[in-house]
Formats: C-alpha cells, structure tokens, sequence
C-alpha cells in the first residue's frame, strides 16, 4: 500500500465535500455572477465599471437600486477581477448590516483598514490581474447605518483615498447623506427588464436540467417584478413541487399557488361580485375567500392591476378605486383586521 493512501483518501473525501457543497447551495449563491460578464442586464453599471478594469483607476462608488438586481454581486466580481482570489482576501473589507457598523466601527475598523499601506502583489498575480495600489472598502446595506456613522466617513474617505476606495451600496440613495453621496461616482441599477433576466433564468433552468410548460419562466418573472433574486428562488422552488406532476414540468399554475398568487378565476369572482353590488354576497364570499387563507395584500395588488390597466373603466372610476386601495392598504401594512378591511375594500369600491 502506497505511504501516500492516507493522503488521497482524505483529499478524495475534501473534494467531494467541495462538490456537495456547490451542489447544496441554494440557486442564487450558486448562480451569483462570478465575472462582470455574467451581470445581466446592468448595462451602464458594466461597461463603465470594464473601462475602469483596464485603466485600474477606481473612484469611489455609489451603488443604488431596488433588491435583488445585483449590486452585491457585481462588486464583489469587481474585486475579484481586480485582484485575483488571493489578493481579494487582504484588499477587500467587506461590512454588510449583520455587522455593527455604528460610529465606533467607523472611527476604529474603518478607520484602521483604510489607513493600512496596501499588501504586495505576488508576481504571478502581477501577471494575471491588474492588481492597483489600493484597498476596497465595501459599505454593502449602507442605507441602514446612521447618519452619525455616515458623517464620520466623510473625512477617512477624503484623507485615506492615496491607498483606498470605497464602495457604498443601497437600496434608499436618499437615505444616504448628501456629502457622502457627493463624493462617490453613483451607479443606478435598474429593476431586470424582462428579456435579460429571461436568458439568466432560461440559463439556470438548463444548468439545472429543469422542464417547464410554455409561459412559465415569464410567469416567474412577472410574480418576482424585476427583482432576480426571487425569481431564482422561485425557479429552485417550483422545480422541487414539479417533481410529483407526471411529466415533471413546472406549470404556471403551479407557481401561481407558490407565489401566493390569487387564481385568475378567482380574482373574476371577486370582481363579479363587486359589480352586482349585493353586499350579503360580497360578505359571504370574503368569509370564504379568508378562511381559504389568501393574503389581503396580493389581493390588494392583483385588483389594482385589474381596474387600473381596464380601459373599460373611466378615469374617474380608477381615481376613485386607487384611492380606496391605497387607503385599505397603508391600514393592512399597520397590521389592522384583513377580513374586515377586505371587506371594506369591496363594500366601498361597489358603491364608487
Ligand atoms: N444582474 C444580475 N445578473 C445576474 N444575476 C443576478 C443579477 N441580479 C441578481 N442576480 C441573482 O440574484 C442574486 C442576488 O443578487 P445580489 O445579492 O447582487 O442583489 P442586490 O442588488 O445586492 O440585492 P439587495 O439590495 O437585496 O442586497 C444573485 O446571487 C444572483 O443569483
Ligand atoms: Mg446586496
């Protein structure tokens, strides 16, 4: 027996469990954009961020956009084409909101990596990668840090910039403080439009070996609006459920239930009911509707899309009813009773 078999056994044994890990991963992680390249549909963001690559002088950045359009992924792919999985690991501070990132943590972490002299390349990352001469800061979340926090960047920012960037990411650019929106170039990443985010769905389903009906992957899409990451999970969701059809195809019906989603033709009753005006029908129908566990808030946004893209109702008509939907929906958001704002809701919009 070779001196050796231990060492393979246990290295065999290492890479399985890398495999099983990448196997186990949910959809999203395994699928988050390891290059730019993979970045869908954030075109601008891209391309602006490619040019920087090349000459490997970096501003510092504003990152903002609604969830799940790839912010946190596209830095990250960023630095590591900047500066190689090696290097990544001593020029990149990555603090995201599961971090304290209070005013002590600026004034000391922050403060402390930014001034740090940036480590040396090896050569062969010299060879391979662009490698500048300085550090990234990534602020991911930073709309949830206080304006305290916020103010005590402006200087570590201005003074540290010889030998580091900062990169600050947001769902709210409002809810970032003027002086340091100020100083950072911004980059607004846009909700994935639909044909983009088709193709990277279209990509996971067949890396995945996943089978669907027709309409389905634009079914996916049009329940997560535009927000990626939902869509996968959705993907990885229905393709477990689509397992016990008998042709083992994901049909959109199915991710209709999944999502939550009112069925169209019970959405047609509601509607119904509500145009012949009899409120006894109404109330019973909501009894039943709630008992069957549907939640207030989809039904809110489905009956919204019905009356407001309808043209066979009046302006007037879509004025009076949006109003009736906002006002029922703030109560729902403050937590009050569905079944008797729903109720409500109906009652008012048949007597508009
Ligand atoms: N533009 C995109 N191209 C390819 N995949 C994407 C894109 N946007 C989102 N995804 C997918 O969604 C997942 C989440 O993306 P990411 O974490 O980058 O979103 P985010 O914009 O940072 O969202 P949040 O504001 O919630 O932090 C990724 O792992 C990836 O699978
Ligand atoms: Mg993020």
């Amino acid at each position: 027996m070779s001196k050796f078999s231990g060492f393979e056994v246990n290295k065999k044994r290492k890479l399985t469990s890398e495999v099983d890990s990448e196997q186990s991963k949910p959809w999203v992680e395994k699928y988050r954009p390891k290059k730019l390249d993979d970045v869908a549909a954030q075109d601008h963001a891209v391309t602006v961020l490619k040019k920087t690559l090349e000459s490997a002088n970096l501003p510092h950045m504003l990152f903002y956009g609604p969830p799940g359009t790839g912010k946190t992924s596209t830095i990250l792919a960023l630095t590591k084409e900047l500066f190689g999985p090696q290097l990544v690991k001593s020029r990149v501070l990555e603090l995201n909101a599961s971090d304290e990132r209070g005013i002590s943590i600026v004034r000391e972490k922050v403060k402390n990596f930014a001034r740090l002299t940036v480590s040396k390349p090896t050569n062969e990352d010299l060879e391979n990668y662009p490698c500048p001469p300085y550090k990234i800061i990534i602020l991911d979340e930073a709309d949830s840090m206080t304006a305290d926090a916020q103010s005590a960047l402006r200087r570590t920012m201005e003074t540290y910039s010889s030998v580091t960037r900062f990169c600050l990411i947001c769902n709210y650019i409002t809810r970032i403080i003027d002086p340091l929106a100020s100083r950072c170039s911004k980059f607004r990443f846009k909700s994935l439009d639909s044909s983009n985010a088709l193709d990277r769905l279209k990509y996971v389903a067949e890396q995945e070996s996943v089978t669907y009906e027709d309409g389905s992957l634009e079914k996916i899409l049009d329940i997560s609006s535009g927000d990626l990451r939902r869509a996968i999970t959705l993907l990885q969701s229905a393709s477990k459920l689509s397992t016990y059809n008998d042709d083992q195809k994901i049909t959109p019906a199915q991710l209709e239930e999944l999502a939550g989603i009112v069925p169209s033709n019970i959405l047609n009753e509601i509607v119904t009911k509500v145009a012949n005006k009899d409120v006894n029908d109404i109330v019973q129908y909501v009894n039943e509707f709630c008992k069957d566990g549907w939640s207030g808030a989809s039904v809110i946004n489905q009956l919204h899309d019905y009356y407001i893209t309808n043209d066979s109702f009046t302006t007037d008509f879509k004025n009076k009813v949006s109003l009736i939907l906002l006002d029922t929906d703030s109560k729902l958001t403050n937590g009050t009773n569905e079944r008797i704002q729903l109720l409500n809701l109906l009652i008012k919009i048949s007597q508009v």
